[in-house]
């Protein structure tokens, strides 16, 4: 029996901020791969931060003001339907998630003005295209239509992520729990993959290795398309053909993590094929791990994400220039940009229901500062693409990045990932077991 209470609890806390407006979601639609044929389906992030509910065809309605109450309209229980996609939990099964009121969606057309009426703002999300659901658009004009009787109705609309995805911003105990369970899973299935990779193996063999021990472990799926890159392939930032071949003398370069109820976990580790680096892959590794290493050592509440960008590229730019790829100072290399060919991403993100989670990264204009309980991902890399210029010859076809995935605490950060070995030795040791 699944445990509604953080859904009921976050509902609680909507409906306080919503005043006396009304908040409508929509699940996420199925998606079609072909004729009849369905993608995955996976509920949308926002709807189940608030509901738990993973049925499709459904909206929530939560009413502010005197009497906030939530309202779920689902499908409704199709002996006909359900002989061919499964059991629904129905109008009355719907109950048993905490909602004041269940209705069958077929209902919603006719229930939304009401729910809208009296109602002076409508929270919705401005994701779409159109930007306002044409559901609601019908309600709005039809909650207009009645106002001509006298009540009121929405006449302001809010951004509804101004307040889901701030709270989703800032983890629950129990959102960190379900993280580290996916980041547990992760690890085991890097560690699979360190000890499976030899030259002549291809990369999609070693991608089964990685699927094959999440859904072994009870992840329902991949947080996101697992990047398995040999040799070169590693210097593409979004790999995900996984076709090549493991040759001897390559790094393979794996990003990869799972989702375990809902949550994602997204981690890199790159290795040598054979087991050994070589002497160009270590100072390449060496000068990446640093730059990670002190990002996480910097990493803590009060600190933006910004400045640990910073922090990673100062080493990585120091770094660029011991290998003697950049000239000059560390500090111009990194005023000056020079770095950027050869690491030309973010160095963090948040992480949680999403992999590139929710939540601003900007405060009117200002990089905003982490706290406890936004989790984050840290991950420097270098890349030096087969038709690097000239200064990097030594190091053309290697690609290296290291990301862990880290939780912001009272006291500082604590890496979630940090028993997947990552220093040179530790690594090589995982390559041979
Ligand atoms: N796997 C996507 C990322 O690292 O951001
Ligand atoms: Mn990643
Ligand atoms: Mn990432």
């Amino acid at each position: 029996m699944v445990d509604f209470s953080p859904f009921i609890q976050r509902r609680r806390r909507a409906l306080e901020e919503i005043g006396q407006g009304v908040l409508v979601l929509f699940a996420a639609a199925p998606t079609f791969r072909n004729n009849d044929v369905t993608h995955e389906y996976r509920q949308d992030s926002d709807f189940y931060y608030l509901t738990g509910f993973e049925e499709p065809n459904a909206a929530l309605v939560l009413v502010g003001g005197h009497s906030p109450r939530s309202v779920l309209f689902v499908n409704p229980k199709d002996p006909e339907r359900e002989v061919w996609d499964g059991n629904r939990l129905g109008v009355e099964g719907a109950k048993a998630l905490g909602v004041s009121e269940a209705l069958p969606i077929t209902n919603l057309e006719e229930q939304l003005p009401r729910l809208l009426s009296d109602r002076p703002s409508l929270m919705c999300r401005f994701e779409g295209e159109p930007l306002l659901d044409p559901r609601l658009n019908k309600a709005l004009a039809e909650a207009r239509r009645q106002g001509r009787r006298g009540l009121g109705f929405p006449t302001t609309l809010v951004d509804a992520a101004t307040l889901i995805h701030e709270m989703r911003r800032k983890k629950e105990a129990v959102e960190i729990r379900l993280l580290e369970g996916a980041v547990e899973i992760t690890r085991e299935a890097h560690l699979a993959a360190m000890a499976k990779a030899a030259p002549g193996l291809y990369e999609y063999e070693i991608e089964a290795v990685l699927r094959a021990a999440f859904r072994s472990r009870g992840s329902q799926r991949v947080a996101y398309e697992p990047i398995v890159g040999a040799g070169p392939n590693a210097t593409v930032l979004h790999y995900v053909k996984n076709q090549g071949q493991l040759c001897d003398g390559d790094l393979l370069l794996i990003d990869a993590g799972c989702e375990l109820g809902y949550y994602a976990a997204d981690i890199t580790r790159t290795f040598p094929v054979n087991g050994r680096f070589s002497p160009a892959q270590r100072d390449v590794y060496s000068v990446v791990l640093r730059a990670q290493k002190a990002a996480i050592a910097a990493a803590g509440p009060g600190m933006t994400l910004e400045q640990l960008h910073h922090v990673a590229t100062r080493v990585i730019c120091e770094g660029l220039i011991e290998l003697g790829v950049l000239q000059g100072s560390a500090l111009e290399a990194e005023a000056e940009g020079r770095y950027k060919p050869f690491f030309m991403h973010k160095t963090s993100h948040y992480l949680g229901l999403d992999v590139h989670d929710v939540g601003r990264y900007f405060d009117g204009g200002l990089a905003r500062p982490l706290e406890a309980g936004v989790v984050i991902t840290i991950e420097p890399g270098l890349y030096f693409a087969p038709d690097a210029p000239e200064c990097a010859a030594r190091y053309r076809g290697i690609g290296v990045r290291i990301e862990d995935d880290v939780s912001i605490e009272s006291g500082g950060a604590r890496v979630l990932s940090a028993a997947i070995p990552k220093e040179l030795d530790d690594v090589e040791r995982a390559c041979r077991a």
